[in-house]
């Protein structure tokens, strides 16, 4: 914990640990980098490159328009959660009557930082996978003197329940998995899931599976043409899935949690005094969401990935992308430089791409998001094969 002296500015004086402790977002570096160059090449971004579907927008409309514009229950609109129990039931076999409960979260980050606040004190260990989204290791000192146990998973970026095993103590409360996952892409078989819900289940630990990509699976990953998860093995976990990535409206901060009864009404508690509800009129409009065929995007986003393995291949270590929109790509050991260093003067090219140091201890790969139209995407390859091969 960061210690302020007492002549401290004013502003550092009155800042609690836990804003002072918080750290901002390396990837905003790389964004203000570009800021400075005209025309860039933009693969930096964790956003999808398609548009909300008409449907989707329509609803919205029609909501705000009929007048659904109040604030809502807080765990979510009626809607919107018959929609979410008939996706849950098909696709996982989870039902609301088991001792599950279900709430509509203010984005996937929204249901993330709920599980931290009620599951974490002080001295409480929280075991996240290394390389890890941004948020993952704000969430320990969100809660308020947590810690981070991060799980090395280089080069195979695979959290594997004897990967997670050997740091488990008696404090862990919560460990995180995400598949498929930012920044790497790389998706879990549903054996590893199941053992990782397994040795969770065994040790008493709340496992939390962030599934904010499983709209996003190429078919060599897919299981019984789904995304693996361990909710088909245990209920006895916290499922976050989000309706920002899957359907390129991730300006409506809309997510859902879905597990066990008891945690999901501590989370509701909280959410009712931070965030009070997700927005009402975009909550309607998810509620059509499912009926929307993602397949010619997902068909999209394979054949880009496949564009990286093909121009990259041959000149660096790439642990293949079977979902999401990323790739996490190692820097040749042959420049002599840190992914930083890399990153940085890449901006010269007109290149962003994100140094791994942001997501990880190690600052040895960059992050490429394939989710850029593919004329971009080939710029940029042409650019990183260059000085892949030749250096700066
Ligand atoms: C793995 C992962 N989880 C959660 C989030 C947060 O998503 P949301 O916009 O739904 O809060 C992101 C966003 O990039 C992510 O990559």
């Amino acid at each position: 914990m960061t210690q302020v002296s007492r002549h401290a500015p004013l502003s550092e004086r009155m800042l609690s640990h836990r804003a002072l402790d918080v750290e901002a977002s390396g990837i905003r570096r790389i964004y203000d980098l570009g800021q400075r160059i005209a025309d860039p090449i933009n693969l930096s971004l964790g956003q999808p490159d398609f548009p909300v579907d008409p449907r989707i927008k329509s609803a919205a409309i029609r909501a705000i328009e009929g007048n659904r514009n109040g604030y809502s229950v807080t765990a979510g609109v009626p809607e919107l959660h018959a929609a979410i129990w008939g996706h849950l039931s098909a696709d996982i076999g989870w039902r609301k009557d088991d001792g599950l409960g279900l709430m509509v979260t203010n984005g996937t980050s929204g249901g993330l930082v709920l599980a931290a606040l009620c599951l974490l004190d002080a001295g409480d260990e929280i075991v996240i996978p290394d390389p890890w989204f941004v948020l993952y290791p704000q969430l320990a000192k969100l809660a308020g003197g947590a810690v981070t146990v991060p799980v090395d998973t280089y080069p195979d970026f695979r959290m594997t329940a004897s990967r997670i095993e050997q740091v488990l103590t008696p404090r862990t409360k919560m460990v995180i998995v995400d598949s498929p996952g930012n920044p790497c892409g790389v998706v879990l078989s549903g054996q590893e899931l199941a053992d990782i819900a397994d040795l969770c289940s065994r040790r008493g630990i709340m496992l939390v599976s962030d599934e904010i990509y499983d709209g996003f699976v190429f078919g060599d990953a897919l299981e019984g043409g789904r995304c693996p998860s361990p909710a088909r093995h245990s209920k006895d976990m916290l499922l976050i899935r989000g309706f920002g990535k899957t359907y390129g409206a991730t300006g409506w901060r809309l997510g859902y949690a879905a597990g066990p009864a008891w945690l999901i009404a501590q989370m509701t508690k909280l959410q009712q005094h931070i965030y009070i509800c997700a927005p009402t009129p975009l909550q309607c409009a998810a509620s059509e969401a499912f009926h929307v065929d993602l397949s010619p995007v997902v068909a999209e986003y394979a054949s880009r990935r496949d564009m990286i393995i093909d121009a990259l291949g041959d000149l660096t270590t790439i642990a293949t992308p079977h979902g999401a929109f990323y790739a996490f790509i190692e820097v040749p050991k042959r420049l002599g430089m840190t992914a930083q260093q890399f990153c940085e003067r890449a901006v010269d090219r007109r290149l962003l791409v994100v140094p791994g140091g942001v997501f990880s201890r190690r600052d040895t790969h960059l992050r490429l998001s394939f989710a850029a139209p593919k004329p971009t995407l080939t710029e940029g390859l042409a650019v990183l094969r260059e000085l892949f091969t030749h250096g700066f």
